[in-house]
């Protein structure tokens, strides 16, 4: 929450009435531990992420119809046969443009304005502040109230097109049910395609304003049994947003990874059906 405009004009350490210390923090401990974890762990996916999206090799296996998250919705004709599974309205593309480039600029923007993945970039990359009881290196704070961290406040609406992707997701985990010779076939690939949808869904729902969506400004629970049903659990689910969004940032490399290895030919999907 922003602080009101007084109180953010004394704001930071050298504020009127904090004592002076001039140490930037006096805590003993592994304070920097947990926020270069997070700059790590973020950077990392980010490295992945971005170099599989503009690769354009091994995204698609065509025998199981497995298709990479990193690709999904693969809408112009640079798809290779079979990997749009909703067609091709969009002509040849430059190498420099990713062919998931309808979905990537919302799911970044899902994530970037995430309540927790704000915590955790705001502390590990921003220092602002890195750590309890540590001071921030900003002489000043307008927390979230001007350009560019107002733009946080879009995430309700990154939300809503967070569902649409993830029921894309889930077309293309269904699709993904498909024999060598054609019907139904299952294997191993699907296993790790439903386990990240499943969770994929687990980190929306889990979200804060989806939490709002559902039982946000009802003045009387009583009133609105089934909202005030999804806002209870959606409530148990948003004290873990913290590990989903962790989780499903792994799972989607795990998933990524797989496709790529099987669709490269370096490994064979386990088959158990078709
Ligand atoms: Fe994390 Fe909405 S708060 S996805």
């Amino acid at each position: 929450m922003s602080a009101p405009a007084t109180e953010r004009e004394s704001a930071g350490v050298d504020s009127p009435g904090r004592a002076r210390i001039l140490a930037r923090t006096l805590r003993q401990d592994r304070w920097w531990l947990s926020p270069l974890l997070t700059a790590l762990g973020l950077a990392a996916f980010i490295i992945y992420a971005t170099v599989r999206s503009f690769v354009r090799t091994a995204y698609y296996v065509a025998d199981y119809h497995y298709l990479t998250p990193f690709y999904s919705p693969c809408l112009s004709e640079s798809c290779v046969p079979g990997s749009s599974h909703f067609g091709t309205p969009f002509p040849e593309l430059p190498m420099w443009i990713p062919l998931a480039f309808l979905s990537l600029p919302f799911l970044l923007g899902f994530r970037v304005t995430c309540y927790y993945y704000r915590k955790a970039y705001y502390r590990s990359i921003w220092f602002s502040p890195p750590a309890c009881a540590v001071a921030e290196p900003h002489a000043r704070y307008t927390g979230e109230t001007r350009l560019p961290l107002i733009i946080q406040n879009s995430h309700r609406y990154f939300f809503y097109a967070a569902v649409v992707i993830s029921l894309i997701n889930t077309y293309d985990a269904i699709l993904a049910f498909h024999g060598k010779g054609g019907g139904f076939g299952f294997g191993l690939g699907n296993v790790i395609l439903v386990v990240n949808v499943l969770l994929l869904w687990t980190y929306t729902v889990s979200c804060h304003s989806c939490r709002h969506v559902t039982g946000g400004r009802l003045k009387h629970f009583s009133a609105h049994p089934v909202r005030y049903w999804m806002w209870t659990q959606i409530s148990k689910l948003n004290t873990r947003h913290m590990q989903f969004a962790w989780i499903t940032l792994g799972t989607l490399v795990l998933t990524d990874f797989y496709i790529m290895l099987v669709a490269s030919g370096t490994i064979s999907d386990l088959r158990f059906v078709g």
